[in-house]
């Protein structure tokens, strides 16, 4: 039998909801934040970008998922399968969905850190991770499973607080109570997150500052077409090999022929600041701003 809107109010109300959710019809998820503040304000370079791109027939990921705002816009926007997964198990993800009707894959109970051995053999044409890099013990390896997870061409939208420097840096958690949170491990400098996505192959595409959080579309290319590289980094993808099993296998990506059809609508600035204030999107699942 099929639910009635005031059933469907009642079950979203008996939730805790981190994301904000417009499901039509009235019926709307609260979020994390005051209603004074830009609803999901975080993600909105995400959204941003997401906007900018051709997502339909796109075979796409969306690691540490929540309640699935990310992996709902993307079947939304077209998407051929979304995949959504988190290191927990979302009740509120799976209530989304069903009142969606959207056919959304859910793999829970799953860390990014054993996500490539979980599904061999298998690349996403585009790779959503917001909110999760700080949360990992080791941010490189993070970024290599998300490189070992994208077909060549493919591109990644990361997400994720950052500090500020110059410098390309990741910064202990632990060692300061400036951010006094117990699952938060490491903050990049914007150059150190760039930095990063360089060794694991990815070319930086376009990049969003909202506040403190910085978000960056790179594209997923072979070793020999990072761009800007420094003679360790030439070194390292020339001479490096998987002999630990973190290791990314360069020679591999090297001589991968696979080329995802991801494309950008149009030229994407290179650089965007976002007021969260100012933010509007045609994604009608992002509730509209009351500040
Ligand atoms: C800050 S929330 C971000 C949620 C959503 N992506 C967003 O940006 O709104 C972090 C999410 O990542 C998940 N997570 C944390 N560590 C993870 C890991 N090692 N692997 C996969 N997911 C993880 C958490 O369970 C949580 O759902």
């Amino acid at each position: 039998m099929i639910a009635t809107n005031e059933e469907y109010e009642a079950r979203i109300k008996a939730e805790k909801w981190f994301h904000a959710i417009d499901f039509g019809n009235g019926l709307k998820s609260s979020g994390r934040f005051a209603i004074d503040i830009t609803p999901n304000w975080t993600l909105l370079g995400v959204l941003h970008l997401l906007e900018q791109m051709q997502i339909e027939g796109l075979r796409c990921l969306d690691i540490g998922a929540f309640d699935g705002l990310v992996s709902f816009i993307l079947k939304s926007a077209g998407a051929k399968d979304v995949l959504a997964t988190d290191i927990f198990d979302k009740k509120t993800l799976r209530l989304g969905r069903e009142l969606l009707e959207l056919d959304i894959d859910y793999l829970p109970n799953q860390a990014l850190e054993t996500l490539p051995q979980a599904l061999p053999d298998q690349k996403f044409d585009l790779i959503v991770m917001a909110g999760v890099l700080y949360h990992l013990y080791s941010p490189l390896d993070g970024l290599a499973n998300c490189r070992r997870l994208i077909s060549n061409g493919g591109m990644l939208i990361i997400e994720t607080e950052v500090v500020s420097g110059d410098e390309p840096h990741l910064f202990l958690n632990s060692s300061s109570d400036e951010y006094p949170e117990a699952f938060t491990y490491w903050r990049p400098t914007v150059s150190g997150l760039k930095d990063m996505l360089k060794f694991c192959c990815f070319n930086v595409i376009a990049e969003v500052k909202t506040d403190h959080r910085y978000t960056v579309l790179a594209q997923a290319v072979r070793p020999s077409d990072v761009k800007e590289k420094t003679r360790s980094l030439e070194a390292i993808h020339s001479q490096v090999r998987p002999v630990v099993p973190s290791y990314l296998d360069f020679k591999a990506i090297e001589q991968e022929t696979l080329l995802a059809p991801v494309k950008v609508k149009a030229e994407i600035p290179i650089y965007t600041e976002i007021d969260p204030k100012d933010f509007s999107c045609s994604f009608s699942l992002q509730p509209e701003s009351n500040v």
